[in-house]
Parts: C-alpha cells; sequence; structure tokens
C-alpha cells in the first residue's frame, strides 16, 4: 500500500515538474513535495507506523524519490533560468545597424549674428562696446539728448513709463550720455542693446534691438562720418553696395542724415520691398548737437563727434532676406535652425 502511494507521487510529482511554466511555478512544485507540510513530508512522518522489517525498504524508496524530484527540479530550475535569460535578451534587442537620432547643436539668433559682425567691423576700427541699462531715467533717454518735454517721441504712446522720471529706454542713444559723462574725449563707442516702444504690428515688436555708435575727438567732421558709414556698409553688404545721405532731424544731431542703401532685393530698379523707390533706409545719423555735449559738459568749442543708430531686425531682415519681423521672437525652431 505505502509503495503505490509512494509509485503515485513520484509520477504526480516528476509530472507536476515537468509541467511547470516557469521559476515560480516549479518552486511551488518543490514546496508541494518537499515543504514542511509537502506530501513526501508526509509520508516520512507517516514511517513511525510501519513495521520495523517494511521500515528501511520504505525508506530508501522515500530518499530516492526525494532525491529524484531534487535532481528533476535542479534541472528544469536551469532550463527555466535559461529560458528566462533568453526571453529578456530577445525582449531587450537594440538593433545597432539602426539609423542615429542625431543631435543639433544649437545655432546663434540671427540678431545676435549680425550684432556680432556690426560690432566686429566697428572694433577694427577703434570703436569699443559699451551698455546701458534697459531701464533708464528721464534724464539720459530724452533730457540730456536734447529732446525737450513737448517732443512728439515722448508722448505716451511711444514710450513705456515706469514712473515720472523712469523709462524703458525707447533707444540706444542713451549710452552716448552714460559714456561722455564717464569719459573725456576722444571715445569711439559701439552700443548695442534692446529697446523698447509701444508700438506693436506686423512691422513693429515693443521690444526689438539697436545699435548705436559714436566717436568724438578734434576736428571731427560730416565728411568722417560719410567715410565711416559708407565703409561700414560695404563691408557688411558687399563691396560696390550703393549708399546715399538724405538730410533729416534728430534732436541729438545737427545737421542730421538717414542713410538709404540701394535695395537688396532688386538692386536699386524698384520692387515691393523697397516701395518701388530703388532704396532702403537703413540708419539715422548726424553730428552730435552741441546742446548735448552742453549737457555732458564737453567744449563744443575745441571737439566735434557723430552718431549713429539703427535697428537690428532690420537689418537683419534684408541681410538674410526675411519678411516678416515676427520670426524674430516667435523662436520657432525651423526658422531659427537655418543661421
Ligand atoms: N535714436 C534714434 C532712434 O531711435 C536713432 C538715431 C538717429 C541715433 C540718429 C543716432 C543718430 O545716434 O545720430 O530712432
Amino acid at each position: 500500500m505505502m509503495k503505490e502511494r509512494l509509485q503515485k507521487l513520484q509520477d504526480e510529482a516528476l509530472a507536476a515538474l515537468q509541467q511547470a511554466a516557469d521559476l515560480n511555478a516549479l518552486q511551488d512544485v518543490r514546496v508541494q513535495y518537499l515543504g514542511k507540510k509537502g506530501a513526501l513530508t508526509d509520508v516520512m512522518k507517516g514511517m513511525r507506523d510501519l513495521s520495523p522489517e517494511e521500515r528501511p525498504a520504505i525508506g530508501q524508496l522515500v530518499n530516492t524519490l526525494k532525491d529524484q524530484i531534487e535532481a528533476v527540479f535542479a534541472e528544469r530550475q536551469t532550463l527555466l533560468n535559461q529560458a528566462a535569460i533568453d526571453a529578456r535578451l530577445a525582449s531587450e534587442k537594440i538593433d545597432v545597424t539602426l539609423p542615429g537620432r542625431g543631435t543639433f547643436a544649437g545655432s546663434k539668433h540671427p540678431v545676435t549674428l549680425v550684432t556680432e559682425e556690426i560690432v566686429d567691423i566697428f572694433s577694427r576700427l577703434g570703436f569699443v562696446v559699451e551698455e546701458g541699462p534697459e531701464i533708464e531715467q528721464d534724464f539720459y533717454n530724452f533730457e540730456a539728448l536734447n529732446i525737450p518735454k513737448d517732443h512728439p517721441a515722448r508722448d505716451m504712446q511711444d514710450t513705456f513709463y515706469i514712473s515720472d522720471d523712469l523709462v524703458l529706454r525707447t533707444h540706444t542713444s542713451p549710452v552716448q550720455i552714460r559714456t561722455m559723462l564717464k569719459n573725456k574725449p576722444p571715445v569711439r563707442v559701439i552700443a548695442p542693446g534692446t529697446v523698447y516702444r509701444r508700438d506693436s504690428d506686423i512691422t513693429h515688436s515693443p521690444m526689438f534691438h539697436q545699435i548705436e555708435g559714436f566717436l568724438v575727438d578734434e576736428k571731427v567732421t560730416f565728411g568722417d562720418l560719410k567715410g565711416i558709414l559708407t565703409h561700414f556698409l560695404n563691408q557688411f553688404f558687399g563691396k560696390g553696395q550703393d549708399v546715399r545721405f538724405r538730410p533729416s532731424f534728430f534732436p541729438f544731431t545737427e545737421p542730421s542724415a538717414e542713410v538709404d542703401i540701394a535695395c537688396v532685393i532688386c538692386g536699386g530698379k524698384g520692387c515691393r520691398v523697397c516701395s518701388q523707390t530703388g532704396w532702403l533706409e537703413i540708419l539715422g545719423c548726424g553730428m552730435i548737437d552741441p546742446a548735448v555735449f552742453e549737457s555732458v559738459e564737453y567744449d563744443a568749442g575745441s571737439c566735434s563727434g557723430f552718431a549713429f543708430g539703427m535697428g537690428l531686425e532690420r537689418i537683419a531682415m534684408l541681410k538674410y532676406g526675411v519678411n516678416d519681423l515676427r520670426l524674430f521672437f516667435e523662436n520657432d525652431l525651423r526658422f531659427l535652425r537655418q543661421f
């Protein structure tokens, strides 16, 4: 009877071990037969009820079966372990022949590019970079630049006021005042920066960039101004770039001029970009007004100088053929990656 019971246990245990589909199931089978409350353990506990004659033979059978279960268990365990490793390797396989994703190295913003190029050209002429604050006092932004209290540029629609005395600077010209109060002539300065105006439409952004330049020394003439700006425009837009100076007005320069370049799109024949005139306005300039010298305590009798200012977005648009100002502020990578 005991023999038969063992025979049955052997068949069941071996079949269960073979059928265990994974390591957990296999472990369960082992516990089911060899564990503290396992079927085989139960048999061993029942041995004490056997007669002394029966005991050795049955004992041997039990031991053999125990060894056999352990052996099959170990064999299946190795197999299932390997299967688990194989399955994991298969699921985590990397196809090293797939094309890579590539990395984007980043690039400079077009306004940064033109700023650097302009600064570079003027650096080679001995100009040094100066900067000023974007929140500016009325004195530097207007008063010292000979922009009287009733000047239209002071109108609320143009200027962002922070308080009666503080504005977001509307141009880079206040850097002229700050520099001249700090240094005695000769000075040669190029001053790029962010400026703000209450203006927002397709061609105006409330925040944009300008670059200011000025030079003060003994006996500086309008000829020097023309020579240096013509040189700059030829360096920047290419040799042979046609340039013209038109009389104009700015409160801080006298005489004043606006400079046009032959249209970079049509070459001067007339097109939509230049409104059929063949010319594009590119900057404002002039000889520094004696009233400005007075506000920085320079002696207008012994020195003279010129100044100029231009909008950097406009220059970048002309240089790179960009037709919408808003592209510079949207930070769309599809646009920026082209530079
Ligand atoms: N500040 C002027 C503006 O914002 C530009 C300008 C014109 C600057 C003539 C100058 C200058 O230095 O001489 O429109």
